[in-house]
């Protein structure tokens, strides 16, 4: 009986160590290939660099409906927990009634399931003010 596991010890160890040794026969990466993947690697992660930059610097001069697609969307376009969806004309109206101060205020403050500024952080209060304009003009 021991013979026996002393023989499986034997073939198990032989087989990790042949594993092993196989990684290790592999060639490392010739440099050739290495830059080419760094090649490959790199363009896409300037792009996103770029895409980033611009974004940021474009950053007083969003429109209503960016700033919706960006943010209020997540939301708004699907009703997340109850959020009166765009287009929504029936969810729209009561809101609607309640005055566009009032509107502009959730929106600014947070209102129940509602988030303070819609979590558009950095959303100016006028930039707020036009998205809800936005959501409201779509959805009577
Ligand atoms: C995390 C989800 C979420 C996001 C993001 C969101 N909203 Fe809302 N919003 C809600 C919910 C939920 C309600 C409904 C609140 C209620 O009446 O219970 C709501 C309601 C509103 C209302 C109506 C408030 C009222 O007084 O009836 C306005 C206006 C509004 N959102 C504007 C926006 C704007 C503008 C943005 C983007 C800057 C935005 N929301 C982003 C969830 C969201």
């Amino acid at each position: 009986m021991k013979r026996v596991l002393g023989v499986t010890a034997l073939v198990m160890m032989s087989v990790t160590f042949g594993a092993c040794g196989a990684k290790e026969d592999t060639q490392p990466t010739p440099p050739e290939v290495e830059a080419q993947i760094a090649e490959r690697i790199t363009p896409p992660g300037e792009v996103v660099a770029q895409g980033a930059t611009a974004q940021a610097s474009s950053g007083g001069a969003r429109s209503a409906e960016e700033i919706y697609q960006a943010k209020c969307s997540t939301c708004h376009a699907s009703g997340v927990a109850g959020a009166p969806k765009l287009g929504d004309v029936e969810a729209w109206k009561p809101r609607i009634d309640k005055g566009m101060d009032t509107l502009y205020a959730s929106a600014i403050n947070g209102f129940l399931g509602m988030p303070p500024k819609g979590l558009c952080m950095d959303c100016s209060d006028a930039e707020l003010k036009d998205t809800v304009d936005y959501m409201v003009e779509n959805s009577r």
